[in-house]
């Protein structure tokens, strides 16, 4: 079973839409286990203050360090071989080569949920072992990122997707998108379905769906196009 441990000031939010379609379907097929750790029961003050100002000045404040490290202790005596993800836009890019790596980790992950301008680097020195962002642009929250990171996460974890679709190839495989699809009818609205995927001529369907692929990789990502042509080339 995979782990995955959430550390947050926000615990309401979980499962959330985790607990919906193939990934609700998962976890009650025991396929996968989640823990909610709420952050701020280590807050010692009547109010339950969870934040304090930054050190040489500047606008927000951070998450208390001594709440923060104390939250990833209780997640470690449960998971103790368990790798602790920082979820934060100065991290480096999750991509779907990430989640494979993540969905591979035996000990299965805790996930570290930043807020306000963030939190002590002490605690990403001494805790951290990877910060991970999901995009360039900025959130309200490691929160709402929580929900994409697990999602993909997940759908490499043995048995969430079933056999026949693990095999199924999918884009950013080959660092192509994928190619598009159609279902009936044949005509629709006057666009008809391309003759070649109704020829049942397999290899001349496959060359087909790669001339797709690289156009449209070509037409939306000419970024990762050109990681595709040099890894061709190799
Ligand atoms: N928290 C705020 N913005 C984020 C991002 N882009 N990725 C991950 N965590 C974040």
């Amino acid at each position: 079973m995979y782990k995955v441990a959430i550390l947050t000031l926000f615990p309401d939010m979980f499962p959330g839409i985790l607990e919906h379609s193939i990934t609700g379907r998962a976890k009650a097929n025991g396929l996968w286990d989640l823990k909610v750790f709420d952050i701020r029961q280590f807050a010692k003050d009547r109010h339950k203050t969870a934040d304090d100002s930054v050190y040489g000045g500047g606008a927000g404040m951070l998450m208390k360090p001594e709440l923060v490290a104390e939250t990833i202790k209780l997640a470690k005596q449960e998971m103790p071989d368990a790798k602790v993800i920082y979820l934060t836009p100065t991290g480096t890019p999750f991509s779907q080569k990430k989640s494979i790596e993540f969905a591979n980790l035996e000990g299965g992950v805790i996930l570290l949920c930043g807020h306000y301008e963030g939190i002590d680097q002490r605690v990403i020195d001494l805790y951290v072992d990877y910060e991970v962002s999901i995009g360039d642009y900025v959130l309200t929250g490691g929160e709402v990122a929580v929900f994409p990171l697990v999602d993909a996460i997940l759908r490499n974890v043995e048995g969430v997707l079933g056999n026949s679709a693990t095999l199924h190839e999918e884009s950013f495989d080959n660092d192509l998108l994928e190619y598009p699809h159609y279902t009936r009818p044949v005509e629709f609205e006057g666009l008809e379905v391309p003759g070649v995927l109704k020829s049942g001529n397999h290899a001349k369907i496959a060359q087909w769906r790669l001339e797709k692929a690289i156009e449209k990789t070509k037409k939306v990502r000419p970024d990762l196009y050109k990681k595709y042509l040099e890894n061709k080339e190799k």
